[in-house]
């Protein structure tokens, strides 16, 4: 299922995104807050477990969530601040990682590297800032689903409607939180308005 934010703080941060005088790290910035909007957003679908602890007043039982049962992964690059912004709310996640870029030609993703810890049973937050044509984000979905995790969430800024609706058909068990849908590619297939590329703008390669 894709929910699209309806928060006024998200929007505010994605139209941020759009303007091209915000720099590189500034951009990583609005990126990590992003992410942690949605990640807030994402939450009830996320597992929790009672842990005791002690405190300053001694024991003390409460309702956690399960960190030890949730993995980050990232696809690189322009992913890594939503990343950081995930795993600075909950540091007890796990991380990794999914080097894919996509050529610009065919558009489509080409996958060079994984490093993603054991994910069978356990809950993966996928974050990726773009959904274009959806590629990269169903070659990523494909991949993970091959290794049994119990549920995905993917976390995205913005989405082209028609890669979005890619992903919503072959994937409809996914959580999908969006922060903007936009209406559509140009010929080179970037999201229009959209924000650019995302990892050229975070990393100043542009
Ligand atoms: C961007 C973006 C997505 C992908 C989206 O990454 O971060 O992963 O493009 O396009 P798609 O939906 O058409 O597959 P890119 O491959 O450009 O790599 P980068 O983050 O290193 O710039
Ligand atoms: N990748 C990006 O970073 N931006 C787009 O608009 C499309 C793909």
């Amino acid at each position: 299922m894709v929910i699209e934010s309806r928060s006024r703080i998200v929007k505010h941060l994605v139209n941020r995104l759009r303007d091209t005088s915000v720099d590189a790290a500034v951009f990583r910035g609005l990126l990590r807050e992003c992410a942690r909007m949605l990640l807030v957003e994402a939450v009830d679908t996320l597992p929790v477990a009672e842990k005791r602890i002690d405190t300053w007043q001694g024991g003390f039982t409460g309702e956690f969530i399960d960190e030890g049962n949730i993995v980050c992964v990232a696809i690189l690059r322009a992913a890594l601040p939503m990343q950081e912004g995930v795993m600075a709310a909950l540091d007890g996640v796990e991380g990794g990682f999914l080097a894919m870029k996509r050529d610009e030609e065919s558009f489509k993703s080409r996958l060079y590297y994984d490093r993603i810890p054991d994910i069978e049973d356990k809950t993966v937050i996928l974050v990726d800032p773009m959904v274009a044509t959806g590629g990269s984000l169903h070659d990523a979905l494909t991949l993970l689903r091959q290794r049994a995790p119990a549920r995905i969430v993917s976390l995205n800024v913005i989405g082209a409607k028609e890669g979005v609706e890619r992903i919503e058909r072959a994937f409809p068990d996914v959580d999908v939180h969006i922060a903007q849908i936009d209406p559509k590619l140009n010929k080179d297939a970037y999201i229009v308005p959209g924000l650019g590329d995302a990892g050229d703008r975070a990393y100043n390669t542009v």
